[in-house]
Order: C-alpha cells, then structure tokens, then sequence
C-alpha cells in the first residue's frame, strides 16, 4: 500500500453519503483536544474528529462549555490538526484515513452577527479544522447559510445544546413530549435545508431520534439519543475513563485510563522515593577518561 492511499483524508461529502440505512457502516466520532489524543482518535478508527467546545470541561476544568473562546478552540484546532499531520497508521495494512477535523464554534462566536460567525468559522478552518459545527436549530439558519456561502462545511446540533445550559435550565433530555419531538423534526428539516452536512443529536429520547433520522437525508450522529442514527458520537475523556466526575448513562467507558495512570503515578512515586528510579541504564554517563580526569578536581 503506498503512502498516499494510506494517508488520505475523510472527506465531507463522504460523510453527507453515509446513511446507515443505504447499507453503510455508522459513522464513528471521537472528541479530541491535542495532538497525541488525535493520533490515537486516527489509530482507534475514528471517522471523524470534533474538537469540542467540551475541551472547557473535561481539560479546563469549567462547569460548563460557555467559557471558552473562539482563540481557545484555534488553540486546540490546531494542536489536533498538527497531531494529524504527523500521524501513520500503527497497522499500515489497515485502510488507514485521517479523520476528518470538526471544530466546534463556542458560545457567542455565531450569536452577534453573521460576519462575526463567518470570520469565526475561517478562524477554525485556518488552524486546521475541515468543518465546523453550531448548536441550534431554525434560529441559527441565516448563519449556517452564510458559512456555507462561504464554503466552509456546517455540521449542526439539536436536542441537549449545551450552550444553552441556563436556558434549558441544567443539562437535561430534551422533546420529551409529542410537541416538542415534532418541533426537533422540523429544526433539523430546517438545518438539511439551510446545508448541514451532519447533524448531531445530543439528549434525545431513542424514538425521537429515529424518527428524525429517517426523515433527514443527511447522517445523524448521536450521543445519549439511542441506536438509531446514523453514528455516534462520545467524548474522548469519557470513552477512556479519564474523567472522574458522575458519568451520563449513554457514557460507555471502554477502558480505565485514570485508574492506570493513578497507579503508574503511585509506582513511579514509590520508586523515586526508594532509589530505584533512575537505574544506571536510566541515565547518561561520562567516558571513563573524562570521569578520571574530573575525578582529580574531585568530581
Ligand atoms: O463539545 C462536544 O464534545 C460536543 C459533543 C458532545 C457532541 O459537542
């Protein structure tokens, strides 16, 4: 296999064609924030990689995702993107394909104005990102418009936003109700027509989102909405058991990495603390005659 078809990229349009039910695997995104954690989203597999505005809890530290700016996004863009750039598939046999780099547009760089939001999308796209994602529905469809105008592909988000935590009052399932899951369905109709390539359901009851994953040609990709669309979607921090704090049940943690690194961090400790890090072969040393020369100075 030669290296370029090794390292060729994920592309949008790919993605716009993956419905699951024309046969085709469910996408499969990763959240990533760094250069390492996107070299090992690309060797799990990942079709796709979003640079989350979840970065602002599950590395910052916030409470919420309203604390980071458009800069603090760019920031990680492009440490994910140069992460990317360095990567080679640890199996090369394996149809390896860079992910394709989302990057999520924070809380008010899409709220002022439709230039501000325009120039915020430019700003992800030139730290490395291919597409950029917006939480909201029929509101937010004048500037999904005019990104796109701009040529800079638009992923959108319905259900639990989390930027709109204070309003929704807590981070809570939303159309629960017969009105509210028919007023989902239209807000997604309403992005697939303003030219989302993809839409994430974030929080919805499972019935819901296959009702609007039937309805809209574009791939859903889920994360606590279910079986039924046309991907998934987990934060890296959750997936890899790094984060410690109450996980939501749509959380799967498919290793304990925290756990690991506790006990590494204990081992390590307890080693330095004993003597026994470093060993001789740990260290560098001088050649014999410059270590005799210097042991006349008392060296
Ligand atoms: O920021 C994020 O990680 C997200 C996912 C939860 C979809 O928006």
């Amino acid at each position: 296999m030669t290296g370029a078809a090794v390292l060729a990229t994920t592309t949008v349009p790919a993605v716009r064609a993956r419905k699951a039910h024309a046969g085709n695997d469910p996408l499969v995104m990763v959240t990533a924030y760094d250069a390492p954690g996107a070299r090992l989203v690309a060797d799990g597999g990942a079709d796709l990689i979003l640079v989350g505005d979840s970065v602002a809890m599950v590395v910052l530290g916030y409470d919420d995702t309203l604390q980071v700016t458009v800069a603090d996004m760019a920031h990680h863009t492009a440490a994910v993107a140069r992460g990317l750039a360095s990567w080679r598939p640890a199996d090369p046999e394996a149809a390896g394909r860079r992910p394709l780099v989302v990057g999520d547009l924070p809380w008010l760089s899409y709220h002022v104005s439709t230039d501000d939001a325009v120039r915020n999308a430019a700003t992800l796209v030139r730290a490395g990102a291919q597409a950029v994602k917006l939480e909201g529905g029929r509101k937010r469809v004048a500037v999904i418009e005019a990104i796109v105008d701009a040529e800079i592909p638009v992923m959108g988000h319905l259900g639990l936003t989390p930027q709109s935590v204070h309003a929704m009052g807590g981070f809570r399932v939303q159309a629960k109700g017969t009105e509210a899951a028919l007023e989902l369905l239209a807000e997604a109709k309403a992005l697939q027509a303003a030219g989302c390539f993809a839409l994430v359901l974030e929080g919805v009851p499972d019935q819901v989102a296959a009702m609007v994953t039937a309805a809209v040609d574009i791939p859903t990709i889920g994360i606590g909405a279910g079986p039924d669309c046309d991907g998934q979607v987990l934060v890296f921090h959750d997936l890899l058991g790094l984060e410690d704090r109450l996980a939501p049940k749509f959380v799967r943690r498919y290793a304990d990495l925290r756990a690991d690194g506790v006990a590494a961090i204990q081992a390590y400790a307890a080693d330095v603390r004993s003597g026994a890090f470093p060993s001789a072969a740990e260290s560098y040393h001088l050649s014999d005659s410059v270590a005799e020369e210097l042991a006349l100075y008392g060296g």
